[in-house]
């Protein structure tokens, strides 16, 4: 397929200066593979990414867990995408599930958002993912098909987006999903983009997957062939990040 396996990972709302610090040593003393096998990018929350910025080894790159929908001014508590280019953050996750559950973001805020950030020369880890819910009533593809085309009405050239699927009811609750479940919707959300984008865009998009990776589940689901790699929470904050970030190869 040629897509570059991405590992990103997700800190969330956790760390202190000396936690992201033991963090960032941990991630330099790791034996990882090259760049050109492995993108990596970390996410620590927004006040330490200077920090993390400023000593993370020069191979694994930063995102801002997050960005405002457009430009910058009285909008209290937000951190706006040129406020990320100033700091020279390349990478930002938007649409987490956690956002969109607990601050109401809607797909269409979701696919405001990548636009906008896109437009300002930031790349884009876009989530999507259903509730157990959704997954239980039989509505998994219909209702991450309508997260993506929402993104996809808004966004035309998907050079600088990649795409997470993090099944809600898998995200910090240990209860990861089987390869199989996770290369189904992977595949599900590939033919999506070949149906209504381009057989291109299908074939470069990196689609990676996020619940409850750890060192131990995620050689199996880098098997997939539509896994393109991983997004990671708790694990991301532990040693074992950097077997993970080894399943690349
Ligand atoms: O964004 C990644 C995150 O939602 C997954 O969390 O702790 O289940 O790996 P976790």
């Amino acid at each position: 397929m040629g897509r570059k396996f991405f590992v990103g990972g997700n800190w969330k709302c956790n760390g202190t200066t000396e936690e992201v610090k033991k963090i960032v040593k941990t991630l330099n003393d790791g034996q990882v593979p090259s760049q050109d096998v492995v993108e990596v990018v970390v996410s620590p929350p927004y006040v330490y990414l200077p920090l993390v910025k400023s000593i993370l080894r020069p191979d694994f790159h930063v995102a801002a867990q997050n960005c405002w929908v457009k430009k910058g001014g009285a909008y209290t508590g937000e951190v706006s995408a040129e406020i990320l280019v100033d700091l020279d953050i390349p990478w930002v996750i938007i649409g987490h599930s956690e956002r969109r559950l607990i601050l109401g973001e809607s797909n269409e805020f979701v696919g405001d958002k990548v636009a906008y950030a896109l437009s300002k020369g930031l790349k884009v880890i876009a989530c999507v993912g259903e509730t157990l819910q959704q997954r239980e009533a039989g509505t998994t593809v219909e209702v991450v098909a309508a997260q993506t085309k929402a993104i996809a009405d808004r966004v035309s050239d998907w050079t600088n987006v990649v795409l997470a699927y993090e099944p809600v009811w898998a995200i910090g609750t240990g209860k990861v999903a089987t390869p199989a479940q996770a290369q189904e919707v992977h595949s599900e959300l590939r033919k999506w983009l070949h149906e209504n984008i381009s057989p291109e865009v299908a074939a470069t998009v990196r689609i990676i997957y996020g619940g409850s990776v750890n060192g131990a589940n995620s050689k199996e689901l880098a098997g997939q062939p539509d896994v393109d790699g991983f997004l990671v929470g708790g694990a991301s904050l532990k040693p074992e990040f950097i077997d993970i970030i080894k399943s690349a190869e």
